[in-house]
Formats: C-alpha cells, structure tokens, sequence
C-alpha cells in the first residue's frame, strides 16, 4: 500500500522513529522520503534504471525526474 508522506517535521513526538532497517532498498528510501522529503519537492534519481527502488512510492507526490544513461543522460556530463 502506497502512504502519503508526513509534512516534514510532523513527526515530533508523536510516534517513534525506526532509523535502521534490514529491508529492501524500496522499503528504506519510503522511509527516507517519509523523513526527509515534503509533498512536491523536487526528486531526480539520474541512475533510475528499472525504477526498482520507485516501487513501493508514489512518485506522483513529487516533482519526480527518472534519467539513467540508459535512455542517453550521463550525470557525470
Ligand atoms: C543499481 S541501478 C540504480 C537503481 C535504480 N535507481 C532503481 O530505482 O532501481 C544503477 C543504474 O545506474 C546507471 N548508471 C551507471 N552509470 C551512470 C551514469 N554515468 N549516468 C547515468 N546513469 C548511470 C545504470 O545504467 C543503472 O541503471
């Protein structure tokens, strides 16, 4: 299930903060975009390959960009 993110900052005091976790690269960026990441901030991932990490996140909530040189985007350029 897709969950919307907290405003950053909400979080204060009101319930407990994991910041370790052994799960999957998908799970722990949620996570991240859960703490660090408001509503419709800027994201660009420029090594977006498959997108497997996006899985689980609704990149509709953000100003989301995807390159990979793949599609012909070297960040390094
Ligand atoms: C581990 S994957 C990234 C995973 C991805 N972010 C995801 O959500 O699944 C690494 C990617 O980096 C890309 N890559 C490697 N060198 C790059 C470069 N110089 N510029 C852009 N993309 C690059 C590869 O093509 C590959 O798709």
């Amino acid at each position: 299930m897709k969950s919307k993110p907290i405003k950053q900052g909400d979080h204060m005091g009101k319930f407990p903060i994991l910041t370790s976790s052994n799960d999957g690269n998908s799970a722990a960026l949620k996570d991240i975009l859960q703490l660090y990441v408001e509503e419709g901030q800027v994201i660009a991932d420029v090594t977006y390959g498959k997108g497997v990490f996006w899985k689980d996140i609704d990149v509709d909530l953000y100003n989301f960009a995807a390159s990979d040189i793949q599609t012909g985007v070297d960040f390094k350029k």
